[in-house]
C-alpha cells in the first residue's frame, strides 16, 4: 500500500509517496519529470545498491549518473562541484531533472546544486535512510557544511516529489536505522506528544523494522514536518522548532570532526541536552525528563555530550548557529513534551553548569 502526503505550498506544494517497492515504479515518476534528461545524484555506497534498479525503471528516459564519495565528511563545496562537472559534460539545459538517491548527505547535495545549475533546475527526492525518510527529504532545506559551521551554505529550494521506499530501509545498519529514529522522536517531544506514547509503546518494533511500524512512523512524521513547513516554509518563525537539539547537535558533529557523530546521533545527546536545560529552567518535570531520555536510550541513542569536548568549546560552536539573532544565541526549549518553544530568555552561566553536567 502507498501512502501518499502533500506538502503544501501553493504551485510549489508536492507529494510524498511512502511505500514498498516505489524505486522500482515508473509511474510514480513520471509525472515528476519535465524532459528527458535524467541525472542521477548518489555515493558509493547507495548506488551499488539501489543505483541499476532506478536506471532500470528510468530507462525511456535520457539516464545519467553521478556517484559522489559517501560521507558527511565530502559534503563539502568541493565535492558538490563534481555534480555540475557531470551536468555540464551531459550538456543538460533548463529542464533536465536531478534525481537524489542516498541519505541526507545526497540529498542536502542534489537539492543544492538543483537549486543553483542554470539559477534552478527540477530535483525529485529518493530518500534511502529513514533520517532522509522522515526529515531531510521534505521541505527544501538544501547545502553542504562548511568546516566552521554545519550546513552554512545552502538554498531553500523544494523537490517535485519524495519516493520514500521502505524496503530501501533494509540494508540500511542498525546504527543509521537508531539515528533516524532520533529525528522521529523529535516530532513527538516538538508539538505530538500522542506520538511520543506511540513510539514509547513501539520502539521495539521500529528497531524490529516492522514494516507496518515503519511505515507509520515515517507517515507520521513526514505529516507533522508538511504541517509545519506549509506554516512556514523559510523558517521566519516555528519551522525553528523543527531544530530541537540541533543547535547543541551541530556542535557536537562539528567539533568532532564530520563523520565522526552521526547527525541524528548528535541530535539525540542535544534533544536530552535541550531537555535537562528545560528542566533546570523548570519548565519540564522530573518524570518526563526520565521520559525522554529513556526513549532515546531504548532506541540505543547517546544521552550526553562527548566528554573530549570541552563546554566552552561547545558554546563557541553554538555561536555560528543559524537561529543566532543580533548575536544572541536562540534555543528550542521544551515546555513540556509536544510543546517545545524557541528563546533566547535564558541565563548563560547557567546554560554552561547544565553543559558542564551533559558530558
Ligand atoms: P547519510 O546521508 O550520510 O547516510 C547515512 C549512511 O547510510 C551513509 O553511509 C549512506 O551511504 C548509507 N546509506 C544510505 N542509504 C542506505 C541504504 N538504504 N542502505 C545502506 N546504506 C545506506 O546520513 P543521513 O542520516 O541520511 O542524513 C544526515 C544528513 O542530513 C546530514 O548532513 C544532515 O545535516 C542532513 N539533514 C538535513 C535536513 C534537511 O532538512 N535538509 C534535515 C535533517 C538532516
Ligand atoms: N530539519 C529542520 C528543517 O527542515 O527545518
Amino acid at each position: 500500500m502507498t501512502r501518499t502526503l502533500q506538502v503544501d505550498l501553493g504551485a510549489r506544494s508536492y507529494p510524498i509517496y511512502i511505500g514498498s517497492g516505489l524505486l522500482s515504479d515508473v509511474e510514480v515518476y513520471r509525472p515528476h519529470l519535465i524532459s528527458q534528461q535524467v541525472m542521477i545524484v548518489s555515493n558509493d555506497t547507495v548506488a551499488p545498491l539501489y543505483l541499476d534498479v532506478v536506471g532500470a525503471t528510468l530507462a525511456e528516459y535520457e539516464t545519467r549518473s553521478v556517484i559522489l564519495p559517501d560521507g558527511e565528511e565530502y559534503k563539502t563545496l568541493d565535492i558538490w562541484n563534481r555534480i555540475f562537472d557531470a551536468l555540464l559534460g551531459a550538456r543538460f539545459n533548463r529542464r533536465c531533472t536531478l534525481v537524489a538517491l542516498g541519505g541526507g548527505v545526497i540529498g542536502d547535495m542534489a537539492g543544492f546544486a538543483a537549486a543553483c545549475y542554470q539559477r534552478g533546475v527540477a530535483f525529485l527526492q529518493l530518500p534511502t535512510t529513514l533520517l532522509a525518510q522522515v526529515d531531510s527529504s521534505v521541505g527544501g532545506k538544501t547545502g553542504v557544511n562548511h568546516r566552521s559551521g554545519k550546513n552554512m551554505i545552502g538554498a531553500f529550494h523544494q523537490p517535485r516529489c519524495v519516493i520514500a521506499d521502505t524496503d530501501t530501509l533494509r540494508t540500511l545498519d542498525s546504527r543509521q536505522l537508531s539515528a533516524g529514529i532520533a529525528e522521529v522522536i523529535k516530532y513527538g517531544l516538538i508539538n505530538d506528544a500522542d506520538f511520543f506514547s506511540w513510539l514509547e509503546e513501539h520502539m521495539d518494533r521500529l528497531l524490529q523494522r516492522e514494516p507496518a511500524a515503519l511505515a507509520y512512523a515515517i507517515e507520521r512524521s513526514c505529516r507533522d514536518k508538511a504541517q509545519v513547513v506549509a506554516a512556514d516554509e523559510l523558517e521566519a518563525g516555528q519551522r525553528a522548532l523543527l531544530n530541537l537539539g540541533h543547535t547543541f547537535g551541530h556542535a557536537i558533529e562539528t567539533g568532532m570532526g564530520y563523520g565522526e557523530w552521526l547527525h541524528g546521533e548528535a541530535v539525540a545527546a542535544g534533544t536530552c541536552i535541550a531537555a535537562r536545560f528545560s528542566h533546570d529552567l523548570g519548565w519540564l518535570a522530573d518524570q518526563q525528563v526520565a521520559r525522554i531520555h529513556r526513549l532515546f536510550e531504548r532506541a540505543k541513542l547517546p544521552t550526553l555530550a562527548p566528554r573530549s569536548l570541552g563546554t566552552k568549546r561547545i558554546l563557541e560552536l553554538m555561536a555560528v548557529d543559524k537561529k543566532v539573532v543580533a548575536g544572541r544565541l536562540r534555543l528550542v526549549l521544551l515546555k513540556g513534551i509536544g510543546n517545545a518553544v524557541v528563546t533566547d530568555n535564558f541565563d548563560h552561566a547557567r546554560l554552561l553548569r547544565v553543559l558542564d553536567r551533559c558530558r
